[in-house]
């Protein structure tokens, strides 16, 4: 297949490109590479293909341009629940704005689109696990631009034919992990031997999906989801806060610097992903283990930091 990538230089968006590149497929690889977090650990996590700089908020993605485009995975986006303030406008502009413009485009050329959504417009569900038919009710603006990205691109199939598959990530960790996220300051805490800062009680629970296992649900919606369908991504094993941090410490050896701050705004409670429907559409499970995968994100931050 000949596919476009948008986000490519982002964790999840360059384990995709590298997937699809590995499986022989022709990639179009772009990205705009904000300084929502340091944009060297972009070009790090980009450095074994070429990725265009793009900003879709204001480039074309020029569909027509790249003759027999067969799919575009749509994962550019701005990123982090903890979203409230002057900040929104930023999630407007790279979630909304340029998601409409990626629509239109693959609208127009008749070209599938695989939108990665998220488990946070779920909010405080009203439900566990969590089908994709729980109402959505995000308590984060960038749940709700999530949301809204997910809407247009109802309307875009309603109105224009887009061909669209939505996918709603629940937390994936892994490999280069994003800076921000939990599990990446926790491996950088215990292997630098610095504090990590715990928002809350450290009850709060995570369907965590190993980022593997979350590229093969991404390639198969593309390969074989039904057109219009939506689809959570999750179904591993959910954990508290408390527990990764003990499994963690257990894998490094270590003891972590835990500094208890006040909870955050935007933050919900419990994610839980029923997977039911991923499982019967597309034969797709969550199977790597909680352990291992934990044990592939130390391994691979401590390695970082212990190179020259
Ligand atoms: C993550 C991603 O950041 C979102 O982009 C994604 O859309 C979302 O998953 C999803 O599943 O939809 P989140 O689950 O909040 O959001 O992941 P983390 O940022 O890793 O936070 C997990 C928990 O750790 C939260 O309760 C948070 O309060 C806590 N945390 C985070 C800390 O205690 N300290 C930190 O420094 C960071």
């Amino acid at each position: 297949m000949y596919i476009v990538v948008t986000g490519a230089a982002g964790f999840i968006g360059s384990h995709l490109t590298e997937a699809l590149l590995a499986d022989g497929h022709e990639v179009v690889a772009v990205d705009s590479f904000t300084d929502y977090y340091d944009p060297a650990l972009k070009e790090e996590n980009a450095a074994a293909f070429d990725c265009s700089r793009l900003d879709l908020a204001e480039d074309d993605l020029a569909l027509d341009g790249f003759d027999g485009v067969d799919g575009v995975f749509h994962l550019a986006g701005q990123p982090g629940v903890r979203s409230f303030g002057d900040v929104f406008e930023e999630y407007v502009r790279r979630n909304l704005l340029a998601s409409r413009r990626v629509f239109e485009a693959a609208a127009a050329a008749g070209v599938r689109v695989v939108f990665a959504s998220s488990s946070s417009i779920y909010g405080e569900a009203e439900a566990y696990p969590t089908s994709e038919d729980a109402e959505p009710r995000p308590i984060s603006p960038y749940g709700i631009t999530k949301l809204g990205c997910e809407q247009l691109a109802y309307a875009y199939a309603q109105g224009f034919g887009l061909d669209v598959v939505a996918l709603r990530y629940f937390t994936f960790y892994g490999p280069r992990q994003r800076p921000d996220m939990a599990l990446a300051r926790i491996v950088d805490a215990l292997a630098r031997e610095v504090s990590f800062e715990l928002y809350g009680d450290g009850l709060q629970s995570r369907s965590f999906t190993y980022v593997a296992d979350g590229i093969e649900a991404t390639i198969a919606a593309m390969q074989r989801g039904a057109s219009g369908a939506v689809y959570n991504v999750g179904g591993g094993e959910e954990a508290t806060m408390r527990d990764v941090i003990a499994t963690l410490e257990r894998v490094s050896g270590r003891s972590l610097d835990l500094v208890e701050g006040p909870a955050a705004a935007g933050d919900v409670r419990r994610t839980s992903a029923d997977a039911t429907r991923i499982e019967r559409d597309l034969g797709w499970r969550a199977t790597t283990s909680l352990d291992d995968g934990l044990q592939a994100q130390w391994d691979w931050a401590s390695a970082r930091v212990a190179a020259p």
